[in-house]
């Protein structure tokens, strides 16, 4: 479907998902996505995915992500920059992107909706969307407010759609890519593992600060507004939660805004980890090095290579 060699996709990251991270992970036989929304108007995501098809001749993505504000983005415009850039897959996130789909479709782009219950995964599918990305509570970013993982989620995806899905949240490497497959996902949307890769266009301190956490570092912040994110703890996310804790029920987005709002830039370019809150997995756990793109993925299939050949193939029993 999506004219990729290996079934690894790049899930959108607001200020990491830039053209040379999409570029990488599409040259190493995966799907890059560039995140639409880093980009501060339709004209900059159109130069974006210019540098992109300059960086690389196989396909990549954008994401759109639809996001719970009163003041909307120019949505149509940056679906006409994907378009007219020749971009013909497409990720789709949070809102419900129904409005967008009959110009993208009609245009020859294959949608993959990204969604974090199998409800929503449902209503992505009736509405005609391609695929979907099936985000467990592990995930880094948005993992809804059903806390369901990956284990049962994934299974009871596959027991409910007909179209395809990858997993996504808590896929690191050939063990999670084998464990998604076997759950009934044709492949898996990685996003906190592609962070600390060597062509990943973010500070350093960034990837160090993935690199030396584990599985108990990220904490849920802005459960209360209902629009829970999964963040690496630090000083400011302990400030945030000291917040919610005492205002309680009556928090409102402004008491805490200044720990979510536009802290992206100095965390991701600058380095300041303390700066704010910013999405991470709990992934991180399994996380220890800072491949390329190419070493990464390979690596990854060859692990599932022999994880299947060799670890597996016992259960097939001895030959009669
Ligand atoms: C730093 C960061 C920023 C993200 N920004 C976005 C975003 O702007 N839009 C989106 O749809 N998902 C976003 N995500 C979610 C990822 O695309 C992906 O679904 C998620 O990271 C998968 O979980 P994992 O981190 O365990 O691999 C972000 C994730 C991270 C870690």
């Amino acid at each position: 479907m999506l004219g990729i060699e290996h079934p690894i996709i790049q899930g959108g990251m607001h200020y990491v998902g830039f053209a040379e991270l999409a570029a990488a992970v599409s040259n190493a036989g995966g799907l890059g996505i560039i995140t639409g929304l880093t980009q501060k108007t339709p004209e900059d995501l159109a130069k974006e995915i210019g540098r992109c098809h300059e960086m690389t001749d196989k396909p990549f993505g954008v994401n759109l992500t639809f996001l719970p504000t009163v003041s909307s983005p120019d949505y149509p415009g940056y679906v006409d920059a994907i378009l007219d850039g020749g971009v013909r897959i497409v990720e789709t996130a949070g809102r419900n992107p129904q409005e967008h789909l009959p110009k993208l479709q009609q245009a020859g782009a294959k949608i993959i909706h990204k969604c974090t219950s199998v409800r929503h995964a449902l209503k992505a599918q009736s509405i005609g969307c391609d695929a979907v990305s099936v985000d467990g509570f592990e995930c880094g970013g948005h993992p809804g407010e059903d806390d369901i993982p990956n284990m049962i989620l994934l299974p009871r995806a596959a027991d409910e759609l007909n179209i395809p899905f990858v997993a996504s949240g808590g896929m690191a490497d050939g063990r999670s890519l084998v464990a998604a497959l076997a759950m009934g996902a044709e492949g898996m949307n990685m996003g906190t593992r592609f962070i600390a890769t060597k062509e990943a266009p973010v500070h350093e301190n960034v990837k160090q600060a993935i690199v030396a956490a584990s599985e108990l570092d990220t904490r849920l912040v802005m459960r209360p507004l209902r629009n829970t994110e999964r963040v690496m703890n630090n000083a400011a996310v302990e400030r945030l939660l000291a917040k919610e804790q005492e205002l309680g029920k009556d928090l409102k987005f402004q008491d805490i805004i200044e720990q979510v709002a536009g802290v992206y830039p100095r965390i991701m370019m600058e380095g300041d980890m303390d700066a704010g809150a910013w999405s991470c997995g709990m992934v991180a756990g399994l996380i220890h090095d800072i491949p390329t793109c190419k070493e990464l993925i390979d690596r990854i299939m060859g692990e599932a290579e022999s994880l299947v050949a060799d670890r597996l193939r016992g259960i097939l029993g001895s030959p009669s």
